[in-house]
């Protein structure tokens, strides 16, 4: 069988670096399957896959990118075997500790969204640390989504809004995209120009629905644990041989 994520072409020279995506998001995507290939444990994955989301983060970094959002751990996960969400906590526990100074030399804001009161508290703790030891930090801005799905989203800020209008701090006809947009948990980014998913499916899984309206979707059959910064150039190169319209005409746009 051909591996998706042997690249050949020099990608990175093809980038115009003008027209970097100010916002990419990714569906880190096929960690397990990755693991089972090799015969090994799911966790193997998992592992890898922080290997992979350290390059990207540094390629992202490296380009100027502002805004780098990834789905770490969504609500739907927690359904997970107890092992593997156990697990996965650890990991991410130690990912922080071990990523902070890389972050710092690399001058990347880290930051979350999600329903972080799910999670157990030495994990949340040690977020918050790398939060506040990062926010100083001026270069890419590395939002890790974590027990985050965009319907949980959305009904905490519908919840959020309903609650401003009993109080009587917004009217009813005041409510408009950009109100919405101020109410979501992303609400201090522009919305995500590229999205990328990993390993072959075909589905936004429930992340960033609202955002997501106008962004351009990127697929590849990579798994995420291969998933290397010549793939991801290419996604980039590939955004930007798209035509961005917007609902307009493609006459509009020129
Ligand atoms: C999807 O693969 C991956 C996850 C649910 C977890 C991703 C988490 C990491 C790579 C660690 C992230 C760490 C930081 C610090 C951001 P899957 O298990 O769904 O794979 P499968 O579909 O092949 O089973």
């Amino acid at each position: 069988m051909n591996n998706p994520c042997d690249l050949n072409m020099n990608f990175k020279e093809q980038i115009q670096k003008n027209r970097i995506p100010r916002h990419i998001a990714i569906i880190m995507d096929g960690n397990g399957r990755w693991a089972k290939r090799q015969g090994l444990a799911r966790m193997y994955g998992h592992r890898q896959g922080v290997e992979t989301v350290h390059t990207i983060t540094e390629a992202a970094a490296a380009l100027g990118v502002e805004y780098l959002t990834l789905y770490a751990f969504s609500t739907e996960n927690w359904n997970r075997p107890k092992e593997e969400v156990d697990a996965l906590m650890t990991l991410l526990v130690d990912t922080i500790a071990k990523e902070t100074p890389t972050l710092m030399k690399n001058n990347v804001r880290l930051s979350t969204i999600g329903d972080l009161s799910r999670l157990p508290e030495n994990t949340q703790r040690k977020f918050k640390d790398c939060i506040s030891e990062t926010s100083q930090n001026t270069g890419l801005n590395l939002v890790i989504a974590l027990s985050y799905s965009a319907r949980w989203e959305i009904i905490q800020a519908t919840r959020n809004i309903a609650s401003a209008l009993q109080r009587g701090e917004i009217l009813l006809e005041d409510i408009n995209e950009e109100v919405l947009s101020s109410y979501m948990t992303t609400a201090q980014m522009p919305d995500p120009d590229l999205l990328i998913r990993t390993s072959g499916e075909l589905r936004i899984s429930n992340f960033l629905l609202w955002q997501l309206a106008y962004s351009e979707l990127y697929f590849t059959d990579c798994l995420w644990p291969e998933f290397t910064e010549e793939e991801f150039y290419r996604a980039i190169v590939d955004y930007q041989h798209r035509e961005r319209r917007f609902g307009k005409t493609s006459e509009q746009i020129h």
